[in-house]
């Protein structure tokens, strides 16, 4: 087979930069390990940025998030016991975000594909790019017993954390930056309608979050030991755990029920530089990972494709400033996330070694942020999203 960028990976990284290469008339072929049903099923974060709002939009993509979708514009923070910070993300830097979930939008992409009629190989084993650093790369892989490959001009590593992409780069150019939490966040999904709001707490007894899917659809977490596993955590030490740590107000609020998913997650800040290696290039979770807080996982998997898709697509026009520019520019977006993911981490969460000072400091810094309108700015326009680079920056 040839096309012009094999994409590896049809998680949203792979399939949105199939989506936007598609519209724009550049061939090329997605390669996936799991089985489409094995994808649908992974429950991931839910919070949009606006930019990844309007990316979607832009490319056809913002039908039914647009329906179904809540548009919200409060950072809510639970704190010393009884107490709400609420700040009004419109109000401080004019923008707001949506609360949607990646498991909707990786459905929203499958069927545009579908109807687009992409060309996607599911169950896709020992997926290997070549020759990345030639003119003429290509990928090798397994497909219901039979070795193919496939001949390009680029390669997308779009594989994820686990794919096979990162690690085509040699060790003695790849530069990797990582930070692991040693906690965890247990989440679970119930069929309740879910607070109005989306509420993060500081607590003596850990981080707690209460978020939403749609209006008969929660999604709660509190951290947890990385020693846990989820037969440690009935429904009842669930709920009861998640009200010890959030105010009454609200607790009194929240309708209990049976989960229907329940998972831990770890906290880990990670990333590999560069995200350009000959004509291979990574993007999202391929090349970095953010601790859930603040939920730029899918929104630097969109930021990175908008670039990666422009740098293609201008290239095919004859112009290869984008290709050149890729790595240093969704890097500089990827570490401003990174960055604020930590910064939001350390803000909320309780730390194994932490004292009753460092409890008393981290009240202090939500203190402040309640009283200081510029620590709020400051707040919000990382939490709505940094700007995108354009053309000029390039
Ligand atoms: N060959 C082919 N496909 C692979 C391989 C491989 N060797 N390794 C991994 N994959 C596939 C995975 O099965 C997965 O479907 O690549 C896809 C990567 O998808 P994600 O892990 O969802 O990563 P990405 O598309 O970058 O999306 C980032 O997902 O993990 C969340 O929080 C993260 O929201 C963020 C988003
Ligand atoms: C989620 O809904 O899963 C979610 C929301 C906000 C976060 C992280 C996760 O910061």
């Amino acid at each position: 087979m040839r096309t012009q960028v094999a994409i590896i990976g049809a998680g949203p990284a792979g399939m949105l930069l199939s989506r936007i290469l598609g519209r724009a008339g550049v061939e090329h072929i997605v390669l996936e390990r799991q089985t489409r049903d094995h994808v649908l099923g992974r429950i991931r974060a839910g919070v949009l940025e606006w930019g990844t709002v309007e990316t979607l939009r832009d490319h056809g993509l913002g039908a039914r998030m647009d329906r179904e979708g809540h548009v919200h514009e409060t950072i809510n923070i639970a704190w010393r016991g009884q107490e709400l910070l609420s700040v009004d993300t419109h109000d401080r830097v004019g923008k707001r975000m949506m609360a949607y979930g990646q498991t909707n939008i990786q459905e929203d992409l499958y069927e545009a594909a579908d109807a687009s009629g992409a060309e996607i190989f599911f169950e896709a084993s020992d997926v290997q790019p070549n020759g990345v650093t030639t003119d003429s790369p290509w990928v090798s892989f397994t497909h219901g017993g039979v070795g193919q490959r496939i001949d390009c001009d680029f390669v997308a590593g779009c594989d994820g954390f686990h794919g096979a992409s990162r690690l085509t780069i040699p060790e003695s150019v790849r530069r990797e930056y990582e930070k692991v939490c040693p906690f965890g966040w247990l989440g679970i999904l119930s069929e309740t309608p879910p607070l109005p709001i989306l509420m993060y707490a500081n607590h003596e007894r850990g981080f707690a979050l209460c978020s939403m899917r749609n209006p008969m659809l929660s999604r709660y977490y509190v951290q947890c030991s990385m020693e846990d596993t989820v037969d440690d955590w009935s429904d009842d030490r669930f709920w009861n755990e998640l009200f010890a740590r959030i105010p009454n107000e609200q607790a009194d609020q929240i309708q209990t029920g049976p989960s229907i998913e329940k998972s831990i997650a770890p906290l880990r800040s990670f990333v590999s530089e560069p995200m350009r290696y000959g004509n291979l290039f990574l993007a999202g979770d391929a090349a970095h990972i953010v601790p859930p807080t603040g939920a730029k996982g899918l929104n630097l998997a969109v930021s990175d494709v908008r670039y990666l898709s422009r740098a293609f697509v201008s290239h095919y026009q004859g112009d290869d400033r984008y290709l050149e520019s890729y790595s240093e520019m969704a890097l500089r977006r990827v570490w401003g996330a990174m960055r604020f993911s930590w910064w939001l981490t350390l803000l909320l969460h309780r730390f194994p070694d932490q004292t009753d000072f460092d409890q008393r400091a981290q009240e202090q810094e939500i203190s402040y942020l309640a009283g200081s309108e510029a620590a709020q700015i400051a707040m919000s326009e990382q939490y709505v999203g940094l700007p995108y680079e354009d053309q000029e920056d390039a």
